[in-house]
């Protein structure tokens, strides 16, 4: 038999009050800086996430600031830290705070999950955070606490485990006498410092007396996530074309992975290319090998991107547009695409040092 659960929210408060982390959202209940820090979180680490943060706060400190600020500046603090579609859907939601709700965030739960890219999840953090209100949330972290606690068997993201989990994050932020704020936060930071993926620190757990899989010596198998696709491998080439000091360079559509962020013209070419140099029509390669080469991830594609120094043949017409150094360095990038820029930059500055 375990003891009641009724002890576990206060167990975690106590840890949390002793062990959390001082990171800069918590130093603030402003429900727009929380509001920021839990869309910058929601597919980054905390470690990379603190810089942007304080940036974005310096730059943009009101709701109003920021949905008056230009795209490209907004994008151009947001680089590096992806899925850039949650800043144009945040800016939108900041244009309606500032239209609906004159320029004060909502602090009633419909109003806040009614915003544009705002969740459930990010609702009930800004509403228990921010506000204090006894709503529930339920990420990837707090899922495996709570699997894990109850011994909840299953795929979470199975629509009626993960309302049996939401009801249990309900039941645990709506307890008498609980700051919402905390336990939500102490349930989120269990399960980055303790409660983790693969080698748990159950011997620092605060509820470890009341952890069923822990009783079971069943953690490893908690949460019972179904196995994504596999990895997909792709290739991708990019063309530096420089002609009169500039370069050409083209911006992202809307509505793509990365939209609104700019790149040197790239195509993708079958992964077992034996000489991609035959395949950058209209342009013709002029490096016998890439300058550069790496590998990096979206989602589920591992990609080869290799770049080359290519010339456009005259009287060939490309899309994009032409742009100095110092202009490309004060646009947007993807992330991939901005390492290019950065060995662009590196070349040119020793081609320079070396005349
Ligand atoms: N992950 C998501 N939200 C967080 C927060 N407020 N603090 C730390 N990690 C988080």
């Amino acid at each position: 038999m375990l003891p009641p659960i009724s002890r576990v929210p206060v167990k975690l408060v106590t840890w949390f009050e002793q062990n959390a982390r001082d990171l800069p959202w918590r130093r603030s209940n402003d429900p727009y800086a929380v509001w920021v820090s839990e869309i910058m979180l929601q597919q980054t680490q905390v470690a990379t996430v603190i810089p942007y943060f304080e940036r974005w706060m310096r730059a943009f400190p009101t709701v109003q600031s920021f949905a008056a600020a230009p795209r490209e500046g907004t994008l151009k603090l947001w680089e590096g830290l992806g899925y850039y579609t949650r800043v144009a859907n945040a800016q939108r939601a900041a244009g309606e705070i500032v239209a609906k709700h004159g320029g004060r965030f909502p602090s009633k739960f419909e109003d806040i999950l009614a915003l544009p890219g705002i969740g459930r999840y990010t609702a009930g953090a800004i509403s228990s955070i921010a506000f204090g209100q006894p709503r529930p949330i339920l990420d990837g972290n707090v899922i495996r606490v709570l699997t894990r606690l109850f011994a909840i068997a299953g795929d979470p993201r199975e629509k009626s485990v993960n309302a049996r989990l939401w009801e249990l994050a309900e039941k645990l932020v709506s307890t008498k006498g609980i700051d919402p704020s905390k336990l939500n936060q102490a349930l989120m930071e269990l399960g980055a410092l303790v409660c983790l993926p693969r080698q748990p620190q159950c011997d620092k757990c605060p509820v470890r007396g009341y952890c069923v899989a822990f009783r079971d010596g069943k953690v490893a198998m908690y949460p019972a996530t179904a196995k994504r696709e596999s990895a997909t491998q792709r290739r991708f080439i990019a063309l530096v074309v420089k002609e009169q000091g500039k370069f050409l360079v083209r911006r992202r559509a809307d509505g793509v992975v990365n939209a609104g962020l700019w790149e040197f013209p790239n195509l993708e070419i079958p992964v077992t290319t034996k000489n991609p140099m035959s395949l950058a029509a209209p342009f013709e390669i002029t490096s016998a090998a890439p300058f550069l080469s790496f590998r990096h991830s979206i989602t589920r594609y591992r990609i080869l991107l290799e770049a080359f120094h290519a010339t456009r043949p005259e009287g060939t017409k490309s899309d994009g547009v032409w742009k100095t150094m110092s202009q490309m360095k004060r646009l947007p990038f993807t992330a991939a695409h901005g390492r290019i820029l950065k060995a662009v930059g590196a070349l040119l500055v020793n081609k320079a040092s070396s005349k």
